[in-house]
């Protein structure tokens, strides 16, 4: 696998692919690689000829308040990481790589870039909306790979690559969950060990939803109820427990099509996310 630091030389490391009519698949990381990335870059390397990891700590998307200088950082852990995983180039650029002196262009998804996690995170989303599209330009893949853990961050991306025409495709791919249903997260860290069994509020949460809406529960605000109650117990207040429409996040009234149960919480020094597709009859696509 080869670092590569800057635009002209990612270039110039994937010319020989693009003229030899090879494809090219790239996973975005801000580092701190788990099992959920490596998930990422195994699809990239059976999908795609060439596979690029990113791993950039993007500023642009975390708030003044927000954990940035806190981010776990280990390049050289993540690189050996992402080589184990089929990597063959990795891109770890600078900030300055990416937003040199002068740079004052933001890319702004209306819409479903607004709710739940918009609400809470003004910004946030137009600082990954701008550096994604920034790092499709760069790196100019055929396929790019987004965990589905971030169910909003991906719906704001397909809708930034359908409404610019960026020839890209967008593969989303499965949460991976410790074996007691946490979801995988580089925020996870942060987790002290006598907080680790109150993060499983929200899988939890999710799965008494998916429950209820098997039961017969069709009525979104009483899914919602259902799913509070591990919550309760497990003594976890929700930030949100939203039942939605998976590409536009707006909310709705009854589960008689696919929906999104997205939850967000605080668990001592970590704020964690998650979500679940349901269909009406309670299975998980
Ligand atoms: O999901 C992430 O790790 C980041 O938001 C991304 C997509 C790499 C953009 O910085």
């Amino acid at each position: 696998m080869r670092t590569v630091r800057t635009v002209a030389e990612l270039r110039e490391a994937l010319a020989p692919a693009r003229r030899d009519g090879a494809t090219i698949g790239l996973v975005p990381t801000m580092g701190a690689l788990h099992a959920g990335h490596l998930s990422l870059i195994e699809a990239a390397r059976a999908g795609t000829d060439v596979v690029v990891v990113s791993l950039f700590v993007n500023p642009t998307q975390f708030a003044p308040d927000e954990d940035l200088d806190a981010y776990p950082r280990d390049e050289a852990g993540d690189a050996r990481a992402a080589e184990g995983a089929g990597a063959d180039v990795l891109f770890a650029p600078s900030v300055a790589e990416v937003y040199p002196d002068g740079f004052a262009t933001t890319v702004r998804v209306a819409g479903v870039s607004d709710p739940l996690e918009g609400a809470r995170r003004p910004g946030h989303f137009d600082g990954v909306a701008t550096v994604v599209t920034k790092l499709l330009n760069m790196v100019q893949p055929d396929v790019a790979y987004f965990g589905r853990k971030d169910a909003q961050q991906l719906a704001v991306i397909r809708r930034l690559v359908a409404d610019l025409n960026l020839p890209v495709r967008i593969e989303g791919c499965p949460t991976v969950r410790e074996p007691d249903g946490l979801a995988m997260s580089s925020r996870n860290a942060y987790l002290a060990p006598e907080d680790r069994p109150r993060a499983l509020a929200l899988s939890r949460a999710l799965e008494a939803a998916r429950e209820a809406v098997a039961a017969g529960t069709t009525d979104a605000a009483a899914v919602a109820a259902a799913a509070r109650v591990p919550m309760d117990e497990l003594g976890v207040e929700p930030e949100y427990l939203a039942v939605v429409d998976p590409e536009t996040f707006q909310p709705v009234t009854a589960v008689d099509r696919d929906v999104l149960v997205a939850v967000a919480a605080r668990v001592g020094r970590a704020r964690l996310i998650d979500n679940a597709t349901i269909r009406p009859d309670g299975s998980v696509p």
